[in-house]
């Protein structure tokens, strides 16, 4: 096909409906984490996978959430986060803190916590946990995208927990 100018790039409309978008995105394989945060009215987290490394330096990651999920505004009282990538043990918290009908204490219930510099719920075996101050936020459509500087880590030799298509996964050997 022929190439599109740059001001007809601007003008194309939507080329993939939000199925073809979501069907595309199932066979992309991602972590899985537990985003939490703490704040003085209690402490919450979400599943997630739409996450990313933005930069080393400084350390920087980002979080997509939804702007409907409840954890959202303990991040904004209290200025930070926690990403927690899970191990392949694990799965069970990935499926409480998807759980629209576990509130949050229920959910933290099911693993050990600790905490870093921000107080932000970090969870122990883990394969990584980022501990992170909210630098700056962005509302893109339904979601809200989190930068967040690191300020501590932790890390184990535990395998990934991974999913794709619906299902949670284990890393294999090639
Ligand atoms: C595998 C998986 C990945 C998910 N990824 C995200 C994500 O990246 N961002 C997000 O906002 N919700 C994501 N969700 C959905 C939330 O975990 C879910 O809606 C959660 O219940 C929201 O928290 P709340 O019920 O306390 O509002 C994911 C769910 C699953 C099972």
């Amino acid at each position: 096909m022929e190439l599109v100018s740059p001001k007809d790039v601007q003008d194309l409309p939507d080329a993939v409906s939000e199925a073809e978008y979501k069907h595309a995105m199932r066979r992309v394989v991602s972590p899985v984490a537990v985003i939490t945060a703490r704040s003085p009215r209690g402490r919450n987290g979400l599943t997630a996978t739409a996450i990313c490394s933005v930069t080393t330096n400084p350390p920087t990651i980002v979080v997509c959430v939804n702007r409907r999920a409840k954890m959202l505004s303990l991040v904004g009282e209290n200025g930070a986060f926690a990403v927690n990538f899970l191990s392949e043990q694990q799965s069970d918290l990935a499926r409480a803190f998807s759980n629209h009908e576990l509130k949050g204490e229920a959910r933290l219930a099911l693993g050990r916590w600790t905490g870093l510099k921000t107080g932000a719920p970090i969870l122990e075996e883990s394969v990584s946990s980022f501990d992170c101050v909210l630098e700056q936020s962005l509302i893109h459509g339904t979601h809200e995208v989190l930068f967040g500087r690191v300020v501590a880590v932790t890390s184990t030799e535990f395998n990934a927990l991974l999913y794709r298509d619906g299902f949670f996964r284990r890393v294999a050997p090639e």
